[in-house]
């Protein structure tokens, strides 16, 4: 999806080891819709080369503030004035200190003073100068002036020191710009999605569960975050990461979710239950292990049905969300989806068919119908992420409406 077209971003590349990973953004930038213009500080070009950024981005890379030709094609002055975002990935504790200090003493820290677009600034250090006091006091020095501050992440650094310092990874910097650039239709408006599976205890070590990985959960979480939302992720036992800027709180048995979602429904705008919940959990959990007995091949276990989590929610008498449900079908969808959207009392519901093979439950990819009282609409197969953002588009529609 072209979610960055005809977006200017002015990469500003300063001398770090993480600037390798430079070309891979420009790409990733590109393939998008953005156009891509370089600049680089002198220390930059000792990892990763001007030819190479020039060949990735298609237009010739700007590295010096007294270049009598390059000043001739485009200036500095117009080099601040195209852009519409001026991102510094990788920025150095050097180049950070320099803005820090309002300095212009080469071409990338004279296009930040000059640039009236906005800057985002994603650190790239050692760990321990990324601690360092000076750093930190320049850093918040950037944020109070307004910059955006993307990173760092905490790992493994090319020294070989664990810590944090790692610049974002490519394709979490193209989040953060297709963030920056998207509509914000739910600003102002709170969303709460379950997701993942639940667990029912058995006995203090077993437990009964599905194989839901949360993923449509946490896409949509993402995805309404982008949008503008404040978004609370109700999580089951699932090992995702949490979308960047979305509070998670952690659940494990149905009884448990329910309580949540209840906690939490009244506080949000939108409800979302994408949660794979257990539809019964063991009438009694065992205090101790239960063990195996030789007197009998068999042994059952007596469920008790789990709230309806959904229906609950719907069901609340003031400050009801907007509530959205997801039915996993393997036949006749748009019958059963219905029956589920009235019985429910719902305001929409997402179904997929889980027969067709690659969509739905721990696949990468789904396709979906959204319903609604008066109407549906179809989402063709495209990855969770796709699917998410324009599940959430016709959620803040449907709240605008
Ligand atoms: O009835 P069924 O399980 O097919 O309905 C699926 C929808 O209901 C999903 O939105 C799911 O998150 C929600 N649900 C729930 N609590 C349950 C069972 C399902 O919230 N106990």
């Amino acid at each position: 999806m072209q979610t960055l077209a005809g977006k200017k971003i002015l990469l500003g590349i300063s001398g770090g080891i993480a600037a390798y990973k430079c070309a891979e953004l420009t790409r990733r930038l590109i393939e998008r819709g953005a156009q891509v213009q370089v600049v680089m500080t002198h220390a930059a070009k000792e990892f990763i080369t001007p030819l190479t950024m020039q060949a990735v981005s298609g237009r010739p890379v700007s590295d010096s503030l007294l270049d009598p030709a390059a000043e001739a094609s485009m200036g500095h002055i117009e080099l601040a004035k195209w852009a519409d975002l001026v991102l510094l990935a990788p920025a150095t504790a050097d180049l950070i200190a320099r803005m820090s200090a309002g300095m212009g003493n080469d071409l990338l820290t004279t296009l930040v003073l000059a640039t009236d677009a906005p800057i985002a600034v994603s650190p790239a250090m050692n760990q321990q100068m990324y601690l360092n006091i000076a750093t930190q006091e320049n850093i918040a020095t950037l944020a109070r002036r307004g910059m955006s501050i993307w990173g760092p992440a905490a790992g493994e650094q090319a020294c070989g020191d664990v810590g944090p310092g790692r610049m974002l990874e490519p394709m979490q910097l193209v989040s953060h710009c297709e963030a920056f650039f998207a509509d914000k239709p739910l600003e102002g408006k709170s969303v709460v999605i379950t997701a993942g599976p639940t667990r029912e205890a058995i006995d203090p070590v077993r437990y009964i569960s599905n194989h839901s990985s949360g993923k449509m959960g946490f896409a949509l979480a993402e995805a309404a975050q982008k949008l503008g939302a404040q978004v609370t992720l109700i999580a089951g036992p699932v090992s995702l990461t949490t979308p960047q800027g979305v509070e998670r709180i952690n659940v494990d048995s149905a009884q448990n979710m329910h309580a949540k979602a209840m906690e939490q429904a009244a506080k949000h705008n939108v409800f979302i239950g994408c949660a794979a919940v257990a539809d019964y959990r063991p009438e009694v959990i065992a205090e101790q292990k239960i063990k195996k007995t030789d007197d009998s091949d068999q042994m059952s276990i007596t469920m008790v049905k789990n709230p309806d989590i959904i229906a609950s929610v719907a069901s609340m008498k003031e400050a009801r969300p907007f509530t959205v449900g997801f039915a996993a079908e393997t036949q006749d969808v748009e019958h059963y989806a219905r029956t589920k959207l009235a019985k429910k009392n719902l305001d929409m519901i997402c179904a997929n068919d889980v027969s067709v093979e690659g969509q739905g439950f721990n696949s990468n990819d789904n396709a979906i119908t959204v319903y609604w009282k008066e109407g549906k609409q179809s989402l063709t197969l495209a990855s969770k992420q796709q699917i998410a953002q324009q599940i959430m588009a016709s959620i803040a529609e449907k709240l605008e409406a």
